[in-house]
């Protein structure tokens, strides 16, 4: 293995609800499993709607009655991010159109990924949109939560097994 993180960013539109919760959640396990100092983890916006904000408090407190804290601020995704991380998990369809316009190579879009292709309750042959839960109730947010929750351990396990971790 080299002397490199492995650079890890999840990617959704405003980066306040979706791709902060799969960054914390993520986060999480890698605290849980001890081994934070090996990745380098963000996440960003396609657009740049909310930059600078924290992410929205009701994701915050679905997140947190998991433990799970969501820190940082919104930024827009940028061109340079395809040279600082190694895999880019995209939270719906429309994220994974608009990334992929930014490409400028196969290993760019080799890079790009939809995050539910690691929800272990996809079942169907079309990956699922993480929806997005900004202009609903406190259940959308609940739900997207869990969804979260799993699929980020899962990713953490695939990649595991990738690096030999
Ligand atoms: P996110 O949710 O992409 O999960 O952060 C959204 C937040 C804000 C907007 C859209 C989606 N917006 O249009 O302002």
């Amino acid at each position: 293995m080299t002397d490199r993180k492995i650079g890890v960013l999840f990617v959704c539109l405003g980066n306040i609800c979706r791709s902060p919760a799969a960054e914390g959640n993520f986060r999480y396990f890698l605290e849980k499993e001890s081994i934070s100092s090996l990745f380098n983890v963000d996440s960003a916006g396609t657009s740049a709607y909310h930059a600078g904000e924290p992410a929205n408090s009701h994701m915050r407190s679905a997140a947190a009655r998991n433990g799970v804290e969501l820190n940082g601020f919104s930024r827009q995704f940028e061109r340079e991010d395809f040279r600082r991380f190694d895999y880019i998990l995209a939270m719906d369809h429309e994220n994974y159109r608009d990334i992929l316009e930014l490409a400028r190579s196969e290993e760019d879009r080799n890079k790009v990924f939809l995050f539910r292709r690691f929800d272990p309750q996809n079942t169907g042959e079309r990956i699922p949109d993480v929806p997005d839960p900004y202009y609903g109730g406190m259940s959308g947010f609940e739900k997207v939560q869990e969804m979260m929750f799993r699929t980020s351990a899962s990713f953490l396990r695939w990649l595991r097994k990738e690096h030999g971790l």
